[in-house]
Parts: C-alpha cells; sequence; structure tokens
C-alpha cells in the first residue's frame, strides 16, 4: 500500500510570541521560504503525493492560502480542521479517516532535516517496521521526546519532555508508522501536560513486541520552536544556497553565496553571503552580513544588518545601530532616524510593529 504523508501544522506557537499572534508558526519564512515548505518538498522528492494537512481553526485559512491544493509542489493536500490542539497523537486520530490502513510520514511542520526522508522511506518499504523514528543528541533533551535505546540499539524506552532525562536522544519530529499506532493512539489517555502524546503512542508500540526501529539524522535537524531556533535554522539553511543573482546591482559589492531574486535592487551596498535577498527587496547604502534573509519587498536603507530574517514588506531605515540576530514580522518599520551612536540592537517584532528610535 501506498505510503501517505500527514504534515502537522496546527498547535498554538506560544513560544514564538510576538511572531505568531499574527501568523501560524510554521510560515515563517526560512531563508526565504515557509518553514512548512520544507517538509512538503522532503515528502515529494521520497515520492510521496498524497499528504494530509493538520490545520487550526485560528490559522488553518492562512496555511491553506499558503499551501494551496498541492499543484505547485507536486502532491495533493487534503486539509484536516483539528478543532483544539490536543497533542500529536490527537492530530494523528484526527487524520485517521485520510489515512485509512495505509503507512504514512507524520512531519511536524515546524522541523527543518537537512538530510530529506527518501532514505528512510525507501528503508520502510523494503523492511516494513512498525514504525521508523529519528534521534539526535541535544544538550536540552529536558525539551522533547527523549529515547532509551538498549546495547544493541532497540528502542526500549521513550518519555516526552522528561525532568529527569535518561538520555540525551531526543526524538526528530518526523515518523514512520504502520496502521498499528491507531489502536494505540485509541487508547491513550492524557498525558500530566494535558496532551494525547504520540511518544507514548510510540511506547505502546515498543511495549507490545511490534518493531520500532530509530535511526540518528543525517546531517542537521531543527525544531523551530523559539526565535533563537529560526535564526539558527535560518543559518543553517542559508548554508547550502549557491550563489544566484537575478536581481539589479549598483555600485554593489555582492559577495560569496548570495542569492538576489528578480526585481531586487541592490544599491552602493555591500551584501556578504551567505544571504538571501527576495523578490522586489531594496538594499540601498547599507550592508548585510551573513546568514540574513529578506523578505518580499524588504527595506534596508542607510542601516547594517547581520544575521536575521526581515519578514516580507519589513522596513529598517538609518538605524544608529547594527541590527543583529533579530526577527522582524511582516510589514514592520524600523526607523533610527540617522541618529550616530553605533551599537548592536536585537530585536523580534510581530508584523506590522512600529519603532522609532
Ligand atoms: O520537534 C520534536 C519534538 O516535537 C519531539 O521531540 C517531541 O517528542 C514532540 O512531542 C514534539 O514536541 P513539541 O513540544 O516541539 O511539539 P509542538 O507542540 O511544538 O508541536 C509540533 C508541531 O505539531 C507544531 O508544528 C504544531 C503541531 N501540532 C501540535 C499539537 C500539540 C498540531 O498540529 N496539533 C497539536 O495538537
Amino acid at each position: 500500500m501506498e505510503l501517505k504523508g500527514l504534515i502537522l501544522s496546527g498547535g498554538k506557537g506560544t513560544r514564538l510570541r510576538p511572531l505568531t499572534h499574527t501568523r501560524a508558526k510554521q510560515l515563517i519564512p526560512i531563508a526565504g521560504k515557509p518553514n512548512l515548505f520544507y517538509a512538503v518538498e522532503d515528502l515529494q522528492a521520497a515520492g510521496i503525493r498524497d499528504i494530509g494537512v493538520i490545520l487550526s481553526p485560528e490559522t488553518g485559512e492562512e496555511v491553506r492560502a499558503a499551501l494551496g491544493d498541492g499543484g505547485r509542489f507536486g502532491v495533493r493536500f487534503t486539509y484536516i480542521l483539528q478543532e483544539a490542539p490536543l497533542g500529536i497523537a490527537h492530530a494523528v486520530k484526527t487524520a485517521q479517516p485520510f489515512l485509512g490502513d495505509s503507512p504514512f510520514v507524520l512531519y511536524l511542520g515546524d522541523n527543518l532535516l537537512s538530510g530529506g526522508i527518501q532514505h528512510l522511506v525507501a528503508e520502510y518499504r523494503q523492511t516494513r517496521p512498525e514504525a521508523i523514528v529519528l534521534l539526535c543528541p541535544v544538550e536540552n533533551p529536558r525539551a522533547f521526546g527523549v529515547v532509551v535505546l538498549d546495547g544493541s540499539g532497540r528502542v526500549v524506552r521513550l518519555l516526552e519532555k522528561p525532568a529527569e532525562p535518561p538520555s540525551n536522544l531526543a526524538l526528530v519530529g518526523v515518523y514512520l508508522f504502520g496502521p498499528a499506532i491507531h489502536p494505540i493512539i485509541h487508547r491513550l489517555k492524557p498525558s500530566a501536560r494535558g496532551e494525547y502524546e504520540i511518544t507514548e503512542a510510540i511506547q505502546g508500540l515498543v511495549d507490545e513486541g511490534l518493531r520500532v526501529v530509530a535511526h540518528q539524522v543525517r546531517g542537521w535537524w531543527k525544531d523551530t520552536g523559539k526565535p533563537e531556533d529560526l535564526l539558527d535554522a535560518n543559518r543553517l539553511a542559508l548554508s547550502s544556497f549557491v550563489r544566484r543573482v537575478e536581481g539589479e546591482l549598483e555600485e554593489a559589492e555582492v559577495v560569496g553565496e548570495v542569492v538576489v531574486e528578480p526585481g531586487a535592487r541592490i544599491v552602493r551596498s555591500t551584501v556578504r553571503g551567505p544571504a538571501y535577498i527576495g523578490p522586489g527587496a531594496l538594499v540601498q547604502d547599507s550592508f548585510i552580513g551573513p546568514y540574513t534573509s529578506l523578505g518580499r519587498g524588504a527595506v534596508v536603507r542607510s542601516s547594517e544588518v547581520e544575521y536575521s530574517i526581515l519578514m516580507d514588506e519589513a522596513q529598517v531605515h538609518a538605524l544608529p545601530y547594527r541590527l543583529d540576530s533579530s526577527i522582524l514580522g511582516q510589514g514592520v518599520v524600523v526607523d533610527g532616524q540617522g541618529q550616530t551612536r553605533r551599537h548592536t540592537l536585537q530585536l523580534v517584532l510581530g508584523d506590522r510593529s512600529r519603532v522609532r528610535l
């Protein structure tokens, strides 16, 4: 039976406020592309065409408008409304009519993987275990699902956000499941934090003696749960950029792996890559440092910006500070009015904020 995909794009996004007051966290751009698109592209590259997308009532319309019917990705989307964010396992339960008895890849919409999932899907097709999970050693296992392996690398125990983690192996938010997960999910009780935990459902597979395979993730993995994770994901995604300059350069110095999209203009400025300059963006009398992404129509005038994400139409004018490690939401305007003192400034501003310094 063909594998299906299930992308989770519901949830609350409380850790990314104020950015998520006005948009779905899965739509925050990473290196010029909404986070969610990477999940779709990974599934598509692995040959999965039939993809369910879990939506929340709050951000569902926005996500649906961004993704469309799937045609532009070469896939077919089925949208599934989850009335309340009662947990990842609850989202899978909500999607059961769509999934049927098909094996499926569950992909959390705020996760990013550099290595893709083709090798996992190939392995699943050949060996048909009940689940494949991905693991990654982390410094803060308390923030994740954590897995304990035995001496032969077999999964013996899984715990969701344990206060005292028994290992540093975090569960990555990409899983492959056969249909045996569904009856287990039906029997789950809410956890201490009030959610139906996929981690507990996988423990259920292990307890029934079913085969759960664990692999360490290839390349890098990022859960973009917090602003600093978004900036780090932006850095990692930009690191694989290859230079492509299609916009206009006027007295500009564009160094290294920089993408300048059509309609963008770089005037009397330096852009040092890796960096992404979106369609129609303007950089004038400015410096754009490494690991910076400017969205569509963003403007940077007489300012220095480094290691930052400026979303569509965000503007920075005559800043007396170097803007560093910052995330400016859509349409934000930061106006320094040309004062001359130079320090570094760090900002995380939700869509359409206005700051005069
Ligand atoms: O990122 C990996 C981690 O993801 C794993 O290590 C954990 O075991 C797993 O529980 C999950 O933890 P998070 O706390 O990061 O999950 P979060 O609540 O952020 O939800 C992940 C994605 O799923 C996010 O894009 C929102 C979506 N979601 C979440 C819930 C709880 C839904 O669509 N519906 C939901 O009910």
